[in-house]
């Protein structure tokens, strides 16, 4: 099911902080959106899932219209999502975190008629994927006990459970150390799928670019560009974006040193190409 906004505006007041914007998803693709602090990432994120209404455009999900539903309609027609600061339900274990994902599920398939997941059928899909996230060790442990690489992986696992056919994910690498951020990426990397659209909002560069079919770069709500990491890592505007200009970065340079050579700076912090 192919998931696409077209011309979508959202303006918080005066400030624009999506300006027509489109773009389209298609099922067995990981996608990633990209772009420095501020540029709209989560707003996407937050429109799609229904968080947010939009100013103006449309966003489709196969026939259906989301931008006029609320939210528990889009995640019933199949759209999941991480949020970028977690929101697990610390009380409960890890288990029943999984369980409730049904929850606003069953009861619209109540209206709907579709068919509703028993209490048996649903503890075995939840233990499926607890296994699929390396987290059955710990099914009966309290959330808020997990150390936080593990409510990450938890988080993850809340999108996927439901086997929703389009997943947004916003900064699952967020707060991560490397070995963690890298099993993070192995594990995303292992749920494509042909009947699923992984939409992915990340800042670590290497997962990014590593399992990613395409990336898009939003600059102050607008697309920079979109493209394979390749084309993406050799484009100039999007280097542009995140690191300034040649003569920019000069200065900078400039200016670092000759700090250093007052004894004001202790390094060459900060200024690194990747
Ligand atoms: N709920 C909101 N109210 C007002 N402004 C917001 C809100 N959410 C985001 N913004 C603003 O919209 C812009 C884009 O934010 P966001 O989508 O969170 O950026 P990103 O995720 O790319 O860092 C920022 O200028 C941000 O301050
Ligand atoms: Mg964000």
């Amino acid at each position: 099911m192919a998931l696409a906004l077209e011309n979508v505006s959202k303006h918080f007041g005066s400030l624009v902080a999506i300006k027509n914007l489109s773009l389209s998803f298609d099922a067995g693709s990981i996608y990633s959106i990209i772009g420095p602090n501020g540029a709209g990432k989560s707003t996407v994120v937050n429109m799609v899932a229904g968080s947010y209404t939009v100013t103006s455009g449309i966003i489709r999900l196969g026939s259906s219209i989301l931008n006029k539903l609320p939210k528990y309609r889009i995640a019933q027609l199949g759209v999941a999502r991480t949020y970028q600061n977690l929101r697990l339900f610390d009380g409960m274990t890890v288990l029943e975190n999984l369980e409730v994902c049904f929850f606003p599920q069953s009861w619209v398939t109540i209206l709907t008629g579709a068919k509703r997941l028993s209490k048996a059928e649903r503890l075995h899909v939840c233990h499926a994927c607890l296994e699929q996230f390396h987290l059955s060790d710990v099914s009966d442990v309290l959330a808020g006990d997990l150390p936080y690489g593990r409510q990450k992986m938890l988080e993850l696992a809340r999108a996927f459970v439901t086997e929703a056919p389009v997943v947004l994910l916003d900064e699952p690498a967020a707060g991560l150390n490397h070995t963690e951020t890298k099993a993070m990426a192995t594990m995303i990397a292992s749920l494509k799928r042909n009947d699923r659209a992984i939409i992915l909002v990340e800042h670590d560069m290497d997962m990014v670019m590593s399992i990613s079919d395409r990336i898009d770069v939003l600059n102050y709500g607008e697309l920079l560009c979109s493209g394979t990491p390749e084309q993406v890592r050799t484009n100039e505007r999007v280097q542009e974006a995140y690191l300034g200009t040649t003569e920019e970065l000069d200065d900078i340079r400039k200016l670092a040193q000759s700090r250093r050579a007052q004894g004001g700076l202790r390094s060459n912090a900060g200024i690194v190409r990747h």
